[in-house]
Order: structure tokens, then C-alpha cells, then sequence
């Protein structure tokens, strides 16, 4: 069954021409015609750095701190990139219909519900971050799961399908529970177990540097990739920054590695999927709160996340989802449910 096959009419994939987002991704090697030397691109490489947009996103500060880029050697990066892009036309500032025309990429991936599509105004979108939040067992595993599989199922509005990559800080992610995913939509499961790359993290720091490798692995093969999922973002934080003293040093931690996944996104037009635990509110009682919990990660997490959802059980299989303090989503609420095929719209 292909998503579009679906009788619902809600929108799940849309907006994406293949090859439109090529010249939107412009190689750093092209800054050797304007007098880089190829060891300083490799430089910008190895911190994971391959594209133009990938240098400006990067503040002067951060760029002086990989290893052999002098002051000098990333003015001079920063002049042929204005070099480069004078050649090119635009400079910083576009149209709004340029805008608009950029925004055409952006596409959307089933979560496997309808119901679930629609509260998220058509699915998990991409150039942007999605989190969900909840308690154990509230199914953001399986959810994650389930997006491995539909990410490469081609749907409206010309999007193709691709690959996925899985950041598992958890030691959950079972790759087996891919192929019944895959057999309810009449997918080869081989084939779609191939087109996820795992990766288990076991430190916070590992798990920044595998976005690292995750920047150079979309930059080889442009536009093959269109999800990153990181399940979850914040519990080798947990661990590895313990107790107030080090609260400080975490955020900002944290807030390299959130800014990191906003560029990936948006320079690699990806969804980015990420899960996130809760904790006891302790002003929750107090303020007299009808949810005393609360997703962790703080202003940092909450301010980085384009789109955040709360996950809640319901009944049996069954799971509420409600839009979390979004600034232009209504707070309205969708009830999928939990099957062996993956996520789908409860039965009844
Ligand atoms: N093959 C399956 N068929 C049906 N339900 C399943 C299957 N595998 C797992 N589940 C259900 O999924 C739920 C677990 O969801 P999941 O692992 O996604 O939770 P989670 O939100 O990631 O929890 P945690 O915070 O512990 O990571 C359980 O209720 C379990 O019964
Ligand atoms: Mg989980």
C-alpha cells in the first residue's frame, strides 16, 4: 500500500521535486576555485562541515576552533564564500517568493496514523525538529520505528521515499520489529532494514560526533537521505551531567547539539525526529497543575523544537498525542494505537 493509496485525503507526504534541492546544496570543494586549498576544506570536512551553508551557519568563533584553521585561513574561507555567492546571485537576503519556492522542498513523513498526520498538520515535517515526549511505554520507540519504514515509501506532491538514520542512545532500537512494519505496507523487509543506518551512542559526547559523521554521510549521497531520528536526545545527558553544579555546563552541551540538528535539517532538507523523557514538575503541586510532568531538556529543548508532542496512555493499545505548547498548532489532541504492524489509527 503506497501512503497516497490511503482513503483519509489527509496530505501525508508533499512538495517535493526530486533534484530540486540539488543546487540548493552547494559543495565546499567549490571554494577551491576561489583559492581554498583542498587540506583546509578537508579541515571543514572532519568537523563535519561539507556545504557553503554548512560554513555560515557557523560562528567565526567555532570555525577559528577546529584543529589547524587559523584566523586568517577562515577570513579567507569567509571571503570566497561571498566570492562564490556573488557568482550566484543571491547574498544573505531573498525574496519571499524565493522563500515561498524554497519552502516547496519541504515534504512530510506518515507517522503510520491518520489521525496522528493530521494533528501534525500533515505528518513529520522536514527542515525542521520534531520531539515527543512522554512517560515509559507511551510508544515513542515504536513511533520511531515506524517512521524507518514509511520515510521510504514515495507519496504525493512527487516525494520519493529515502533512506534513514537511527541514533540510539538507549539500547532500544530492534531492528526485527522493522519487518512486520514493512510487511504491513508490502514492503521487501530486507530491503528496508538496509536502508536504515544505526548507530549506538554511549556518551553525549559520541553522540555529537556521530552528527558529525551523520552532516558528512548526507553530504556524500545528496537528497538519498530524508529522516534523522535520535531516540532519545536526552538521556546520555542524564547521565553523563549530574546534579545542579553541572546543570549549566549541560545546557549549553545540549544546546550545540539541538543547533546542530536544526542545520542538519535544514542544509540537508531532513526531518529530524527526536524522543525525550519526563520528570516530576516539583511546582506542579503547588501551581495546582493538572499534568504534574514535564518533558526534561528545559528552555534549551523547548525553544530548539520546532513541533513538540506529548504522548499519553490510553486504553489497551491505545495512545493520546497532544500538541505541547505550540505557537501556531491549535492544542488539540489525536488518539492512535500500538500494533505489531506499527503505529496506526485505533480500530474502532
Ligand atoms: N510488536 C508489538 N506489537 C504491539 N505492541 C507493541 C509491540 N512492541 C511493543 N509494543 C508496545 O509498545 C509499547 C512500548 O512502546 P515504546 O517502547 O515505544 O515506549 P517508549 O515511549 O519508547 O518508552 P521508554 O520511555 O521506556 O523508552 C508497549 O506498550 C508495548 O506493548
Ligand atoms: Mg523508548
Amino acid at each position: 500500500m503506497a501512503l497516497e493509496a490511503r482513503g483519509d485525503g489527509s496530505s501525508v507526504v508533499g512538495g517535493m521535486e526530486q533534484g530540486e534541492d540539488d543546487d540548493f546544496i552547494l559543495d565546499i570543494d567549490l571554494l577551491q576555485a576561489h583559492g581554498i586549498n583542498v587540506a583546509d576544506i578537508k579541515k571543514l570536512k572532519t568537523a563535519g562541515i561539507c556545504t557553503v551553508r554548512g560554513v555560515q551557519m557557523i560562528t567565526k568563533k567555532k570555525l577559528c576552533n577546529i584543529k589547524g584553521l587559523s584566523e586568517a585561513k577562515v577570513d579567507k574561507i569567509k571571503e570566497a564564500i561571498l566570492k562564490l555567492q556573488g557568482e550566484g546571485g543571491g547574498v544573505g537576503f531573498i525574496t519571499a517568493l524565493q522563500a515561498s519556492l524554497n519552502r516547496r522542498n519541504v515534504f512530510r513523513l506518515s507517522s503510520g496514523s491518520s489521525e496522528l498526520d493530521k494533528l501534525l498538520g500533515g505528518g513529520v515535517e522536514s527542515m525542521s525538529i520534531t520531539e515527543a515526549f512522554g512517560e515509559f511505554r507511551t510508544g515513542k520507540t515504536q513511533l520511531s520505528h515506524t517512521l524507518c519504514v514509511t520515510t521510504q515509501m514515495p507519496g504525493n506532491g512527487g516525494y520519493t521515499g529515502g533512506k534513514v538514520v537511527y541514533l540510539d542512545t538507549e539500547n532500544t532500537f530492534r531492528p526485527d520489529r522493522l519487518r512486520p512494519i514493512a510487511d504491513r505496507f508490502s514492503l521487501d523487509q530486507e530491503a528496508v532494514l538496509d536502508n536504515v543506518l544505526y548507530a549506538r551512542a554511549y556518551t553525549s559526547e559520541q553522540q555529537m560526533e556521530l552528527l558529525d559523521f551523520v552532516a558528512a554521510k548526507f553530504h556524500e549521497e545528496p537528497g538519498v537521505f530524508k529522516l534523522l531520528i535520535v531516540d532519545s536526545i536526552m538521556a546520555l545527558f542524564r547521565v553523563d551531567y549530574s546534579g545542579r553544579g553541572e546543570l549549566a555546563d549541560r545546557q549549553q552541551h545540549l544546546a550545540q547539539m539541538m543547533s546542530r540538528l536544526q542545520k542538519i535539517s535544514e542544509e540537508y532538507n531532513v526531518a529530524v525526529f527526536i524522543t525525550n523523557q519526563m520528570t516530576a514538575d516539583p511546582g506542579a503541586t503547588l501551581s495546582f497543575q493538572a499534568d504534574p510532568k514535564k518533558p526534561i531538556g528545559g528552555n534549551i529543548l523547548a525553544h530548539a523544537s520546532t513541533t513538540r508532542i506529548s504522548l499519553r496512555k490510553g486504553r489497551g493499545e491505545c495512545r493520546i498525542a497532544k500538541i505541547y505548547d505550540s505557537p501556531d498548532l491549535p492544542e488539540s489532541e489525536a488518539t492512535f494505537a500500538i500494533y505489531n504492524g506499527g503505529i496506526g489509527d485505533p480500530k474502532d
